[in-house]
């Protein structure tokens, strides 16, 4: 028996909601990992806009860097994954606002130190302090909270592994994390790892196999607010200037009041006032020839066999990872670029 449309929905929200880290996760991922040396200063302050991004308004976001160097030798994208999941993880603690801290310091481990935490070593230690406001966590809760499978969000919420994750990683780069919390007085997470004392290494020049470089004004009309924010956040880290709408009126809107050209329509199907496909239909009367790229949870009979998208059309089933719809943008872009040409 087939489930109705709305449970269809309920289910789709759900998976998305539970699907965020997992993005955020895909994100940062990378098929090779390239350990390197690196200022974690650096990767603190690109990673600010993102983060704030990600907790929203009602949550204030401090990020303290450390004033001196501070090197370590690891994958970039490691340090990216920790602190995705532990933002993520105190957003979802601060319902109602309130603060996140991110620091970074340069501290020397002494002997008391490292005779009270058996895996550290003695030496120069970057020390990364996540700490939150919000609901704070009892002791039963704050001993299993590294264990893989261990949530108290409720299903189809979290998968548990965020921290397990964190705390693999850690250990993979021979650090330790420690955790402090009390319930209504917020969470604080200690992350130490080994300083290198080698010179940094020269970053790699990204990929060159993308044509995202180039850039362009991509309108993003999505009704989901955490899917559109992790969107607009990988687009414009690639490269792009987003116009970001929250349904499709806006976005006839937004792109009347654009004065410039608009180089793609990323877009879903299914959203409250209109369809993603008449969306595109009014955009391109005023802007014929406005490529799009349509997003969609429902893929095989509500859009393709029910003739919703036309033949020829761009379509990314969802879930999508960040990876999926920059791969996306990029085919849709050279297509345009292709057709064009000749
Ligand atoms: N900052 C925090 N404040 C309060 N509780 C927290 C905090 N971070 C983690 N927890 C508790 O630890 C549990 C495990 O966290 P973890 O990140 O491993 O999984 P999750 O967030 O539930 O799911 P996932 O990360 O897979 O989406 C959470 O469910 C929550 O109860
Ligand atoms: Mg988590």
């Amino acid at each position: 028996m087939r489930l109705g449309r709305k449970f269809e929905q309920i289910i789709a929200a759900a998976e998305r909601a539970g699907s965020l880290t997992r993005q955020l996760l895909a994100f940062s991922r990378k098929q090779v990992l390239r350990p390197r040396v690196f200022d974690v200063n650096s990767v603190l302050s690109s990673m600010g806009p993102m983060i704030e991004r990600l907790v929203g308004e009602d949550i204030k976001v401090d990020i303290l860097l450390e004033d001196g160097p501070a090197r370590i030798k690891s994958d970039p994208s490691h340090l990216e994954q920790i602190l995705l999941n532990l933002t993520v993880n105190a957003r979802d603690a601060m319902e109602q606002g309130g603060c996140l801290t991110i620091e970074a310091q340069v501290t020397n481990l002494g002997e008391a130190f490292v005779a009270s935490h058996m895996d550290m070593k003695r030496g120069q230690h970057v020390v990364l302090t996540v700490s939150d406001s919000g609901a704070g966590m009892d002791q039963t809760t704050c001993a299993r909270v590294f264990e893989p499978f261990f949530t108290t969000k409720g299903p189809g919420r979290g998968t548990g592994l965020g921290l397990a994750t964190v705390f693999g990683i850690v250990k993979q780069n021979g650090g330790t994390i420690l955790v402090y919390s009390e319930v209504g007085h917020g969470t604080t997470f200690k992350i130490y790892l080994p300083c290198s004392d080698e010179p940094e290494t020269v970053a790699a020049t990204p990929s060159p196999t993308r044509r995202l470089a180039q850039g362009g004004v991509i309108l993003v009309a999505e009704d989901d607010p955490q899917l559109r924010k992790v969107l607009v956040t990988v687009i414009t880290r690639a490269g792009f200037t987003c116009i970001e709408a929250a349904g499709p009126v806006e976005a006839v809107a937004l792109a009347r009041s654009h004065d410039g050209p608009i180089d793609l329509l990323l877009t879903d199907v299914v959203m409250p006032q209109m369809s993603g496909k008449r969306l595109a239909e009014m955009l391109t009367e005023r802007r014929p020839g406005l490529p799009v790229l349509f997003m969609s949870g429902y893929t095989d009979d509500s859009i393709v066999h029910h003739g919703v998208l036309d033949e020829g059309v761009h379509f990314l089933p969802k879930p999508v990872t960040p990876d999926q719809v920059l791969e996306a943008i990029d085919q849709v872009l050279g297509h345009v670029e292709q057709e064009r040409a000749g």
